[in-house]
């Protein structure tokens, strides 16, 4: 087994980041033997000395404030029982906490117009779409250069070039976040761009989120923050001789227009080429001609380090089929439904043909594109020919598609479909015997991969894409085993606080953006309380938990609820969304979900050694499970409402005394029995998991691999390459994104139900493991897992009466194995 050994050494989740604020977290995962104590040391800045801790997975830096811009070199040591000590490297970097620089605009109005739009203005913002505007700088470096960093932000998005050769790989950077209240800034080290002599710094700017069109109220389709983008950036230079130079925006930049005439996220973006400015992204270039920019402010109070890895192209996917449809018409089948654009090679054309990309995720009847569900999202990209062939990829937008239509020439080049999403690296595997589960699995992982793009959306196509909190909260589970998703939800639980009203009440959507209920409904608003939970016991670091603001929450719906019943301040309740059988009723599930908040708050506060707090919140909780059971529950164990979602929230959330609770499981499992699923957004990730850990893996199991509507294989079956916003994936094409992951969160059962990787009620970071195998009619299955502790995997098959199983459980864990003729292994 060999000696304890730390590997994987991550920075507030991530690996070697640049730009780190504040006192990181510092991680790391395991190998080898059990170890018995750990040190984390900082450079000579720091030592956490040696701490007699078997099962520390992370510590946080807690030395004295650390320097700007200033590269810290770490280390891990870990003991193991046989005095063996074994230490692991890495390094992260500091942010750039003091800017200088100013805002730059190229556009005058741009002065007038530094407070954010009125609602007359936003209401009027069926703007046209405006070019994307150039905005650059030459400057001249004495000597060689030994370091360079580029600091770098927009209002709106932005596409750097240091002498011709881009800037990082970051899309659609820099993010979405509430630009009210935070703008992240990215950190990019640029050594190897720049160099003694001119150089020139040339950026592309558009509108993205920040003043672009975003989300479907026909009232304010954008301008939710701003209405021009705005650029800010500092490059760092150390030279050879030790001496320091910064390069930043100011008044001295120029700017112009150029081939973008224009880039929106909803809309689609397009090149004309005539317009192109050859050569202006290279020193030397005369800009003589051009505009300076404006100063549009000096305000540095909003940036910070971007959290989490950027948005990236991530794979690129050749068509399936590519048809000719008309003279000048071609259909290009992906054969996956995804989230990126579409990357397209033109021969020579006549100069000024236009050639136009549409976008679809299914085609009608007749074979056109289906873009009624895309609602306001033009979805199209177009390219302007020059005289030359050209290669044409649009930067400021993305699409969910599986289908594209290509107009305008008669022949085209290679085309391919490139797969952008939020950079999260990939933890899980899963299989197992039948076909139709695994096409459903990698349907599930497309689903990820097309919803988290800087934010976790609901869906990637029509005029929506919002951060949905009941989508994430109830799919977090499946995408927390499917990829690391820490610096991912570290970064989103900073948009839903900064969401959070000064009342303490959370949204339905985070980031903030006009136009949408602000009032959180039942479930959606809990994944304020629920998502942070859920991390620090899958990832381990209690900074997840931030008590006050999930007690802000839970102190909001009691002020407005003192009867224990959630009946007040329930926004726009959206109850079980898209339950296909009778409604649960509202009040059920409203008070599920704030005893489920009460009760997590008050464990949050336990871990954080809030102890007054643990108790107030745990005697709150069971007041309301009281009060529920009194005002819900029958005394045979009748949930109000008698349907599937009101058994699930009550035996999922433990609401029920035991005599009560297998009633209502008896009651769940006929339910289940008599209808197939009939639980919504709410209820449905909760359907396997309370079927089988009541007793039922038989039907969890028939549930599964049932095939009528409603189901997960009925999509498979009719080619689902992606989850369906609905069971059925019939209904008005208004609301019927083919590419939707809340039924997706079946994917967590396909791990800890089919496979078996779990970990016990009270464990945090898989300290604990459960390992129970529920094999169902299947032959074999095998699952991984790279925990944060370390590598998880079972593998178990049938042969005869033979059930084989291996497991692999990491450092420092314990398992219980519980084998499906019920013994138990320890
Ligand atoms: C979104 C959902 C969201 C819901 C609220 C829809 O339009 O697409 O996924 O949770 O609104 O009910």
């Amino acid at each position: 087994m060999g000696a304890a050994l730390p590997h994987d050494l991550r920075c507030d989740h991530r690996t070697t980041p640049l730009g780190v604020a504040g006192r990181p977290s510092l991680g790391w995962r395991l190998e080898g033997a059990d170890p018995i104590a750990y040190r984390v040391d900082v450079g000579e800045v720091w030592s956490s000395g040696r701490i007699e801790d078997p099962d520390a997975i992370c510590h946080p830096y807690d030395g004295p404030p650390l320097l700007p811009r200033t590269r810290y070199a770490w280390r891990v040591t870990l003991w193991d029982g046989t005095g063996a000590a074994r230490t692991a490297e890495s390094w992260f970097e500091t942010g750039n906490d003091a800017w200088t620089a100013a805002w730059i605009a190229p556009d005058p109005h741009a002065v007038e117009h530094v407070d954010p739009p009125t609602e007359g203005e936003r209401a009027l913002a069926a703007h046209g779409l405006l070019p994307c505007p150039q905005l650059r700088r030459s400057f001249e470096i004495p000597r060689a250069v030994s370091t360079a960093r580029l600091y770098i932000s927009a209002k709106g998005l932005y596409h750097a070039l240091i002498n011709g050769r881009r800037v990082g790989d970051a899309e659609l950077a820099p993010g979405w976040t509430d630009y009210r209240e935070r703008l992240q800034y990215q950190t990019y080290d640029v050594t190897s761009l720049v160099g003694e002599g001119e150089n020139a710094l040339a950026v592309t700017v558009a509108d993205g989120w920040w003043s672009g069109f975003a989300g479907f109220d026909p009232r304010q389709p954008g301008y939710h923050y701003g209405r021009f983008p705005e650029l800010i950036a500092e490059l760092h230079l150390t030279l050879a001789d030790g001496s320091t130079r910064v390069v930043m925006t100011d008044g001295s930049w120029r700017t112009a227009h150029g081939h973008v005439r224009h880039g929106d996220l909803l809309k689609g973006e397009c090149h004309d080429l005539r317009a192109a400015t050859p050569g202006w992204d290279l020193p030397g270039f005369d800009d003589s001609a051009w505009h300076p920019v404006v100063v549009t402010g000096a305000d540095h109070h909003l940036l910070v380090p971007s959290a989490d890895e950027p948005v990236r192209v991530l794979r690129e996917l050749a068509p399936v089929s590519v048809t000719r449809t008309g003279p000048l018409t071609h259909l290009v089948d992906f054969g996956q439904n995804l989230a990126g654009r579409v990357r397209l090679a033109v021969p020579a054309q006549e100069p000024g043909t236009r050639v136009v990309v549409r976008h679809g995720e299914k085609l009608e009847d007749d074979g056109r594109l289906h873009t009624a569900n895309l609602r306001t999202a033009d979805a199209t990209d177009m390219l302007v020919t020059a005289s030359t062939a050209a290669s044409f990829e649009p930067r400021f937008t993305y699409h969910g598609f599986r289908y594209a239509e290509i107009s305008g020439v008669e022949r085209l080049g290679e085309v391919k479909a490139v797969v952008l999403h939020s950079d999260t690296r990939w933890t899980g595997t899963f299989e197992c015997s039948d076909p139709e589960i695994n096409r459903l699995h990698r349907n599930i992982e497309w689903g990820q991969r097309g919803n988290f793009v800087s934010v976790p959306t609901d869906c990637p196509q029509r005029d929506e894409r919002l951060g949905w909190m009941a989508d994430a909260q109830v799919f977090l589970p499946t995408a927390c085993l499917n990829a690391d998703v820490a610096a991912f939800f570290a970064k989103w639980l900073r948009d839903v606080r900064d969401a959070q009203s000064p009342e303490g009440g959370f949204p339905n959507v985070a980031p903030r953006l006009t136009g949408v209920a602000e009032e959180g409904a039942p479930g959606w608003a809990d994944a304020g309380v629920l998502v942070p939970w859920h991390l620090y016991t899958v990832y381990g670091d209690a900074r997840f938990l931030d008590v006050d603001s999930m007690a802000a929450w839970v102190d909001f719906v009691l002020r407005h609820n003192p009867g224990l019943i959630w009946r007040e301040k329930t926004g726009p309740h959206y109850a079980d969304w898209l339950a296909p059988g009778p409604a649960t009723p509202r009040e059920v599930v409203a008070t599920a979900f704030f005893h489920r908040s009460a009760h997590l708050t008050a464990r949050a506060a336990q871990v954080r050694g809030r102890y007054g707090e643990a108790d107030r919140f745990h005697s709150l909780a069971s007041g309301i499970r009281t009060t529920f059971i009194k005002t819900f529950v029958d005394p045979r164990g009748a949930v109000m409402g008698d349907t599937q979602t009101g058994y699930l929230l009550a035996l999922a959330f433990d609401l029920l005394p035991a005599a009560l609770a297998r009633r209502a499981a008896e009651r769940l499992a006929e339910l289940v029995e008599e209808n197939g699923p009939q639980a919504g957004f709410l209820g449905v990730n909760l359907l396997c998991p309370v079927l089988s850990a009541t007793g039922r893996p038989d039907l969890a199991h028939a549930l599964l691999r049932r095939t009528d509507p409603p189901s997960w294989l009925h999509q498979v079956r009719n080619g689902a390459t992606t989850v369906w916003e609905r069971w059925d994936g019939e209904g008005a094409p208004s609301m019927n994104s083919f590419n939707h992951y809340a039924f997706g969160s079946v994917g967590e059962w396909l791990y800890t139900g089919v496979a078996g990787i779990a970990q016990a009620p009270d464990s945090v970071a898989y300290r604990e493991l459960v390992i129970r195998p529920l094999p169902g009619d299947l032959s074999w299955a095998r699952a991984s897992y790279e925990s944060a502790r370390g590598r998880i995997a079972v593998s178990w098959e049938r042969a005869d009466e033979d059930f084989r199983l291996s497991v692999t459980v990491p450092p420092g864990a314990s398992a219980t194995v519980h084998l499906p003729d019920g013994r138990v292994h320890r």
